[in-house]
């Protein structure tokens, strides 16, 4: 088999990467992914640089021992702690990461007041600090960690009183200092713009970064001859380092397709292999 035809493999700390690959299943519908959800360790948002290297150098052997031919790091705090040490320890594999979607929102903010979510580690991060010193400038940006909505959103708690109240503290201070537009940097985040919309009231736009990072895959493929050849609908493989049954049922909730999950497990020396 020609290495185009080979999966290309998608990881997060949990289900939040699946907002990635729904948008990658929308617009590349033929591609097959493998989908690592590292959910033995989430979340990653508190965690030190270093340990989300490491899970995230083993968590990409494990997806290039499926023969995955490109890697999307769908999570903000792994791209922000690891990417750079992905791209050095695998200088052969395409990696694709992610950066809170600061550039759009200064570019169309008219309030030039802009409101950011991530986790800790996201913000503390090389990146982000590159990224708002490149587009931040005269935009004024609200930060906000939404402590233990990464938690609820694992549950598949999308829009109980509880949800809403972590992002009630969030979001309405930043309202109040007039923000126009709001940006996810957290993939688990997606899956309340509902809520934080009904929250928002119609005044601040919000941008789910999704549809551009499937974008740049697509665009990456392409540069390296690696777009799939065959017509038919890709395959979709999902592990865990947590409860299958979990992700299982969350999956059509999330990414609108079920699909069957395996557990794998973190030897002590943080190699990942099938149970
Ligand atoms: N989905 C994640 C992100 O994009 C990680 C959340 C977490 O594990 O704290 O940042």
């Amino acid at each position: 088999m020609s290495s185009s035809n080979f999966p290309i493999g998608v990881f997060d700390s949990g289900v939040g990467g699946l907002s990635v690959l729904r948008a990658m299943r929308e617009q590349m519908p033929n591609e097959s992914v493998i989908y690592f959800g590292d959910q033995g360790h989430v979340p990653y948002g508190p965690r030190s640089m270093e340990q989300i290297q490491k899970f995230s150098e083993g968590i990409t052997r494990f997806l290039l021992e499926q023969s995955s031919k490109l890697i999307v790091v769908a999570c903000n705090t792994a791209s922000a702690a690891a990417l750079k040490y992905l791209r050095g320890r695998f200088p052969d594999v395409p990696f694709v990461g992610m950066e809170p979607a600061v550039k759009p929102a200064a570019e169309t903010t008219k309030t030039g007041r802009v409101g950011v979510l991530a986790t800790p580690a996201t913000f503390q991060g090389a990146l982000y600090a590159s990224v708002v010193e490149r587009f931040g400038a005269g935009v004024e940006l609200f930060q906000h960690t939404c402590p233990g909505l990464v938690g609820q959103i694992e549950n598949g708690d999308l829009e109980s009183n509880a949800t809403r109240a972590i992002l009630e503290d969030a979001l309405t201070p930043m309202l109040e200092k007039n923000i126009d537009t709001v940006v996810l940097g957290c993939t688990h985040y997606p899956f309340v713009i509902p809520l934080i919309q009904e929250i928002a009231g119609g005044q601040a736009r919000v941008i789910d970064p999704a549809p551009a990072v499937s974008r740049q895959v697509r665009r990456l493929l392409e540069v390296h001859g690696l777009v799939h050849e065959s017509g038919k609908i890709g395959s979709a493989d999902f592990f865990t380092s947590g409860d299958a049954a979990t992700m299982e049922m969350l999956l059509p909730k999330l990414l609108g397709e079920g699909g069957k999950v395996q557990t794998v497990h973190w030897d002590d020396d943080l190699k990942i292999t099938p149970r």
